[in-house]
């Protein structure tokens, strides 16, 4: 019963509270879906794929055929692990492209370069903040469901002539870049340390406040994985708890190459 309402849930696109928790039904993403899920992740063969739910495995034995990428399924129904593994080896990628059955709740997740999903959006909400704990860059890839309010980086509409459930035949597909935790106080190191750089965050989204001696610069911008971007021409690297001001914008240009760690105030 819980299985059939998530099926309807997932034909129709019902609310959540009508949908079963823990149960999606195998729908499969059609191939064009699948390579535009792919390409939208930008895969290249150093990427470690793991879908959630993995069905017949399709996403990962395109991921490894299509762009040579090493990939992971996992799936409660072992039929369909058996039947992935039987499609890999008939793909040659057997090797690159490996199936286990498992709840993809109790998976290691930090495994992923990139994260494929067609689940509901309720099982998306609760896998979020396992994934918004992942390395700074990893993809996220999500067809048809989205995230609730952490928006994602990129959506678009592929059209989906061979999918197998819904009336427009189209798909909606999903994509986020897990973002670095910058939110703080930054303070300038060295030749800089009269810099501060007092930073909030939601998600993708930050705020801060660029002050040197008397002078202080608003920022607005969006984390990209480990860089930062705000209006004006900010640019900043964080890596390895150091945040490096690349190109200072519309800040006072001595701000420029300068390195801040994290701070008290
Ligand atoms: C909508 S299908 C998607 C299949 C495949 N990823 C694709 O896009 O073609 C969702 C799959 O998730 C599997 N699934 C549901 N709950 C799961 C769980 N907790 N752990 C692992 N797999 C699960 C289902 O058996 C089903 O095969």
């Amino acid at each position: 019963m819980r299985a059939a309402l998530a099926a309807l849930a997932l034909c129709l696109g019902l609310p959540a509270a009508l949908r079963a928790q823990d149960e999606v039904p195998f729908v499969v993403t059609p191939d064009n879906v699948t390579l535009a899920m792919l390409e939208l992740a930008q895969v290249v063969p150093q990427d470690f794929v793991l879908d959630l739910g993995s069905g017949d495995g399709r996403i990962v034995i395109q991921a490894a055929r299509r762009f040579g990428a090493r990939g992971l399924g996992v799936e409660l129904s072992p039929q369909l692990v058996e039947l992935s593994r039987q499609n890999a080896a008939k793909a040659g990628v057997a090797e690159r492209a490996r199936f286990v059955e498992q709840d993809l709740f109790k998976t290691d997740l930090s495994v992923a370069s990139v994260i494929t999903m067609y689940l509901l959006q309720e099982v998306n909400l609760q896998l979020r903040p396992s994934l918004l704990a992942l390395k700074p860059g990893t993809r996220i890839v999500s067809h048809d469901w989205d995230m609730g309010d952490w928006r994602p980086d990129r959506s678009l509409t592929v059209d989906a002539p061979d999918k197998p459930v819904g009336l427009d035949k189209r798909s909606r597909l999903h994509l986020w870049v897990v973002p670095e935790r910058a939110e703080g106080t930054w303070c300038g190191i060295g030749a800089h340390r009269d810099a501060r750089l007092r930073l909030t965050q939601k998600y993708q989204v930050f705020e801060a406040t660029l002050s040197l001696g008397p002078s202080a610069q608003l920022l607005a911008g969006h984390i990209d994985g480990t860089r930062l971007r705000a209006a004006g021409g900010f640019d900043a690297l964080l890596e390895g708890g150091r945040l490096r001001i690349t190109q200072s914008g519309d800040a006072p240009a001595a701000l420029a190459g300068a390195d801040f760690e994290r701070c008290a105030s």
